[in-house]
């Protein structure tokens, strides 16, 4: 175990971060801490308008303060050769399907968010499962050789099912049970609390994955009607930086799932469309839709990657979790 730092302490270390910033004293410092804001890199990933209703100051200061984050940890221009090596750091984590390996590109990429979205029973949950396991394996299996942190919202993570997967993968079941971090959440702020803890576990466990299962039921759930609609957004919002942020800061994939709304304008064709509007549509990196397909199987559609083209794949759901159909 790490040295414990007394929580004044680690308080006041990160506002000395923050205050060096131009345009931060103490007080304003203060407010960020409240907010959620402790890091450079997480000033970074703010945008104005929230980091003003999260704190209370003005617009204008809040685009100063983002700025000098920025200039501070060089983020605001960067050469593509410098990019392009940041990016060659990508990983990929295998699906254990090939199908859907394939139709990501290779894998689910670290320093990104994979988001995968469909109808109840169509199983989300179950490719959660399988990469949670999956992120274990030896790199020259397709896995990471790390952990999973677990994120469950709605009390559908099954252990047993774990140890079935781990058997397929031909890996101990009790060394992948361990190698899973599981944190229930009941509420959404219970969600955000246990996943900015995350932050002092994430290179203590080496873990390689974050899965958020489900990302948006508690937000649904507790921000009811139109009123509080731009309420729930602009939480989600801030949650997904979180998220973001923690797989840039230590090369980690995110893989959270999401719910289908009917879309009431839709006539012709599907009418299922993600829950959560533009803020997890531009929040999240790449976009998968699962739904029931013939003969048992699932349908899964890339719908949207910076870089791949829309296509889809069939797969099953046995025994051994998530396999080509
Ligand atoms: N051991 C198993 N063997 C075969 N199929 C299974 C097994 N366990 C679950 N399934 C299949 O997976 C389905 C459940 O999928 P899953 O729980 O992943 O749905 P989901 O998309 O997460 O739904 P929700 O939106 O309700 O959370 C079951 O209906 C069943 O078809
Ligand atoms: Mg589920």
């Amino acid at each position: 175990m790490p040295e414990e730092k007394d929580e004044e302490q680690v308080q006041e270390e990160i506002s000395d971060d923050l205050t060096e910033l131009e345009g931060v004293g103490p007080v304003t410092a203060k407010r960020l801490i409240g907010a959620g804001y402790t890091t450079l890199e997480s000033l970074v990933l703010a945008t104005s308008s929230e980091l003003a209703a999260a704190t209370g100051i003005t617009e204008s200061a809040a685009r100063k303060i983002i700025a000098a984050a920025r200039k501070r940890l060089n983020v605001e221009v960067m050469s593509a050769y410098d990019y392009y090596l940041q990016r060659k750091s990508v990983q990929r984590i295998t699906t254990g399907s090939r199908k859907l390996d394939d139709l990501l590109g290779g894998g689910i990429e670290t320093q990104a968010i994979t988001e995968i979205y469909g109808p109840y029973g169509s199983g989300k949950t179950q490719l959660c499962h399988q990469v949670a396991v999956t992120v274990q394996l030896p790199p020259e299996k397709g896995g990471l050789g790390r952990t999973t942190l677990f994120i469950d919202t709605e009390g559908t993570f099954r252990p047993e099912r774990i140890v079935q997967i781990a058997e397929r993968f031909e890996l101990d079941s009790e060394e992948a049970l361990k190698a899973i971090l599981y944190a229930r959440a009941f509420t959404s702020d219970h969600q955000m609390i246990v996943t900015e803890k995350a932050e002092s576990l994430m290179k203590e466990r080496d873990i390689g994955i974050i899965i958020v299962d489900s990302l948006i039921s508690h937000f649904r759930g507790e921000y009811v009607g139109r009123e509080s609609l731009a309420a729930r957004q602009q939480k989600l919002n801030r949650y997904l930086h979180k998220l973001l942020k923690l797989a840039l800061g230590y090369n980690a994939a995110v893989l959270v799932t999401n719910q289908v709304v009917a879309d009431p304008g839709t006539f012709f064709g599907d009418p299922n469309k993600p829950a959560g509007g533009h803020v997890l549509g531009h929040g999240v990196t790449a976009r998968l839709y699962i739904r029931r397909a013939k003969k048992g199987l699932r349908q899964i559609t890339l719908v949207k990657s910076p870089y791949l083209p829309e296509a889809s794949i069939e797969v099953k759901i046995t025994e051994r979790g998530v396999e080509d159909a």
